[in-house]
């Protein structure tokens, strides 16, 4: 009896471990929408709920596509490091940047961005780019702050004060100021420059409300109209017409400008792609510097620790914030020494930021998990992580993951901390950029962005604390949708 139970055990073993079986697999009750409306209503409270049902990994029919989620973030690695010979990331983004931006991607559009990108995005571009921010911060912040008449208080919410500076200093760095810097009428080209970025904000603003429902393809006629309205006015206003006339054009812009014209891209399509850029650049960072100001605000500990270590590097570069004494010029090289401020921003996404990564399955393939557990995956489904909820909020990982710790990052002695799940070294602890090959290539330069704003924002405007009494809890922010291509 022993002998043919053995055998018997054996040969199960062979039939179900030599070929992995598929994720579970989920098409609730509408055909073909599936989940489309539970995941739209609340991602996050939706993939909670299916792991609980179906555990790590599953399939789920999502607007007449099967999505395999993968949660458990100890198993990562096999999405973000696999070949794109076999999950491409391109292949999704093609029709949704189609639809957001009016913009057909070539084929070479992600070298072109990652080669720009790691020429002035990085390294030592993020020199000249730093310098570019700081000044336009300083245009936007201080404008007419020597003018001998009396101006009255102005009263603005902190959301939008956060996001129309850092918004418009990034737009004029990326994409050049009026023409007359360093000539005697260089005051009324700051003055133009201000105009025309408040107006160009505003528009922003206009977009990014439409924007979720836009991806989704669910906007009214009337909105959808609008959406028309407002995508061409971005591709005239940033058209590679009118940027001839710009001056200080980030080498970023410029030279992507030129590698799509020389692959023949016309010039309709390349002013499109500004549009794209500009979205991409500048649709997070507005946002995560007012989440940053308003947690400091919230936590005097932290504020204290970040100020402290702002006059710290301000006195090495012999410098100083006190009334009367010059504005003070931070550089990529001090921004370099902030490791309290980069654990502060750290913190600061992992709280907030919360993109979905999505791969297209291109060839039928099996996916390890890190228990040793394989699974079969089909040609022309999906794979997504969505770290916010599988790591970023996981309590083994980071412990009290509601609360803001301004130093979570570090260790004691101020070096970088590790983080473990199932007492494993995790490599993806926070991913707010996404990660592998389609990782945010402006990270770098958004770190300097929201470093730069707050740290010109916090010295000496007590009035800002008025908001320290406000009531909220952190939810998740509308950075839940990113296009790559
Ligand atoms: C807090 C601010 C920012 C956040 C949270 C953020 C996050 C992201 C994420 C999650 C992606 C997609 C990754 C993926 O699909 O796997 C992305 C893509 C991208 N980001 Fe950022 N980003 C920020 C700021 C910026 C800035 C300042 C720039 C440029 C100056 C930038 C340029 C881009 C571009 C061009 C892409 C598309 C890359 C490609 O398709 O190859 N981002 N970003």
């Amino acid at each position: 009896m022993a002998f043919w139970t053995a055998v018997l055990c054996a040969l199960l073993a062979s039939v179900l471990g030599g070929r992995p079986t598929e994720p579970p697999l989920d098409k609730g009750h509408i055909p073909w929408l599936g989940y489309a409306l539970d995941f739209r209503k609340n991602s996050a409270e939706f993939l909670k709920k299916m792991q609980r049902r179906h555990g790590d990994i599953f399939t789920v029919l999502i607007g007449g596509y099967y999505f395999t989620f993968l949660m458990d973030p100890l198993s990562f690695r096999a999405i973000v490091k696999a070949p794109r010979a076999k999950l491409d990331f391109e292949a999704f983004a093609v029709e949704l940047v189609t639809r957001v931006f009016g913009y057909h991607p070539c084929k070479n559009n992600h070298k072109i961005i990652q080669v720009s990108s790691t020429k002035h995005l990085m390294g030592d571009g993020l020199v000249v780019m730093t310098q570019a921010m700081m000044e336009n911060l300083q245009t936007l912040m201080f404008h007419n702050r020597d003018s001998r008449e009396e101006r009255p208080w102005q009263q603005d919410g902190l959301f939008h004060y956060s996001y129309n500076i850092v918004f418009r200093a990034g737009y004029l760095a990326l994409f050049g100021n009026e023409p007359g810097m360093g000539t005697p009428s260089e005051e009324k080209a700051k003055e133009r420059d201000l105009i025309q970025s408040e107006e160009l904000f505003d528009e922003f603003q206009k977009y990014d409300r439409l924007f979720p429902r836009l991806a989704y393809a669910v906007l009214p006629p009337r909105d959808k109209m609008e959406a028309e309205r407002l995508k061409r006015l971005f591709w005239k206003v940033l058209s590679v017409k009118n940027s001839r006339e710009k001056d200080n054009i980030s080498g970023w812009i410029n030279d992507q400008e030129q590698f799509l014209a020389e692959l023949g891209v016309p010039e309709y399509m390349r002013d499109r792609f500004m549009f794209l850029l500009l979205w991409a650049a500048q649709g997070n960072t507005g946002p995560s510097s007012f989440w940053l100001l308003l947690y400091l605000m919230k936590h005097p500990e932290a504020m204290q620790a970040v100020r402290e270590e702002v006059d710290k590097v301000l006195a090495e570069a012999h410098q100083e914030v006190k009334p009367g004494s010059p504005v003070v010029n931070i550089t990529r090289d001090m921004l370099m020494k902030t490791p309290v401020l980069d654990s502060a921003v750290e913190e600061t996404l992992r709280l907030t930021a919360a993109p979905i990564l999505i791969r297209a399955v291109v060839e039928d393939l099996n996916l390890k998990m890190a228990n040793g557990r394989e699974y079969a995956l089909r040609k022309g489904d999906r794979v997504a992580l969505f770290p916010y909820i599988t790591v970023q909020m996981d309590p083994e990982v980071h412990p009290e993951p509601h609360t803001f710790k301004y130093n979570r990052f570090l260790n004691q002695d101020g070096t970088k901390k590790d983080f473990y799940k199932n007492g494993k070294k995790l490599k993806y602890f926070n991913m707010p950029w996404g990660a592998g090959t389609s990782i945010c290539p402006g990270r770098f330069f958004a770190v300097n962005e929201i470093k730069l704003f707050v740290q010109g924002t916090l010295p000496g405007k007590p009035y800002l604390e008025q908001f320290l009494s406000l009531e909220w809890t952190p939810p998740l922010t509308g950075l839940a949708i990113f296009i790559s291509f």
